[in-house]
């Protein structure tokens, strides 16, 4: 499929996907919601593809919001659909995506962009990055997942804060919330998770997708996360991957998985 607004490039078993509409700082618009949705779908099924790399392009941002644009006369019904069709085709299928994906929080992520940084399964920002839900200032509320999804990564009260000052907080200041993992000067921003890749990459990835399944299992209500580690941790001995982790481990050599 030919994309407008990102940029789709594979390389070494890692997809790169970078939102690309520099001009509106990357904002998503339903069209670039769509892509991402294709680009996804396209990665999960590429067997070469074995992690995600989501970043913004230009130096100032990563996503800086739904498009406002897009949304500005909308009616409540029509809010009510953006939100839930958003959920459904990215970022909720980003944060179930049996691959790793890293977001490489490039300058400013908010609103969506921030929602779709904290529903990939970790990130990492450059030191000039800023972040923040600024939707109450427009008279609304994040509507991609981030009024659940700050809570849970940097707790109820600091969530609560940030939510209703609308504020915006520092590369640091993220760091030291949990929001994200790692602080790097930007030129060394993609080459920094692109090591992090390499390192998920040397194991299994059939054990990684059960992981990310069992970690997730612990943020859904409806669920037991025990039992899903129980039945995930009982799948695991029946893969192929289990067998040579096991013999090369015991044979004293480095494992080759065959992703099976
Ligand atoms: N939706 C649509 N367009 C957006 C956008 C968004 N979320 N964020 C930025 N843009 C556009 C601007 O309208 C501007 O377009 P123009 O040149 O055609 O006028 C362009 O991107 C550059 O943005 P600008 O505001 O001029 O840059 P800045 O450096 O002065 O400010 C921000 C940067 C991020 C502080 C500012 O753009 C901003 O507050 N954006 C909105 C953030 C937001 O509320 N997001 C949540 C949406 S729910």
């Amino acid at each position: 499929m030919e994309f407008e607004n990102i940029i789709v490039e594979a390389e070494e078993g890692i997809q790169y996907i970078t939102i690309n509409r520099p001009s509106k700082l990357n904002a998503l618009n339903k069209a670039t919601i769509k892509e991402l949705h294709e680009a996804f779908k396209d990665a999960e099924t590429d067997k070469e593809i074995k992690v995600v790399i989501i970043s913004g392009s230009g130096e100032k941002a990563f996503i800086a919001g739904a498009d406002i644009s897009e949304f500005a006369d909308f009616s409540t019904e029509e809010g009510r659909q953006l939100s839930a069709e958003g959920h459904d085709i990215l970022f909720d299928y980003v944060e179930n995506f049996p691959k790793p994906v890293i977001a490489a929080i490039n300058g400013f992520a908010l609103g969506g962009g921030l929602e779709l940084a904290m529903a990939a399964h970790f990130r990492i920002a450059s030191e000039n990055a800023k972040m923040g839900l600024p939707e109450v200032s427009l008279g609304l509320i994040p509507g991609y997942g981030g009024t659940q999804r700050l809570s849970q990564l940097v707790g109820k009260g600091r969530a609560m804060e940030m939510i209703m000052t609308a504020g915006m907080i520092d590369a640091n200041q993220a760091l030291q919330y949990n929001l994200v993992n790692h602080v790097t000067p930007q030129e060394e921003l993609i080459e920094f998770a692109e090591k992090i890749a390499e390192k998920i990459m040397n194991n299994s990835m059939v054990a990684i997708s059960a992981a990310i399944k069992a970690i997730n299992a612990n943020f859904e209500k409806s669920v037991d996360g025990f039992e899903i580690e129980i039945k995930e941790f009982g799948k695991a001995f029946g893969t192929e991957d289990f067998k040579e982790g096991t013999s090369a481990f015991l044979n004293k050599r480095k494992a080759d998985f065959p992703g099976k």
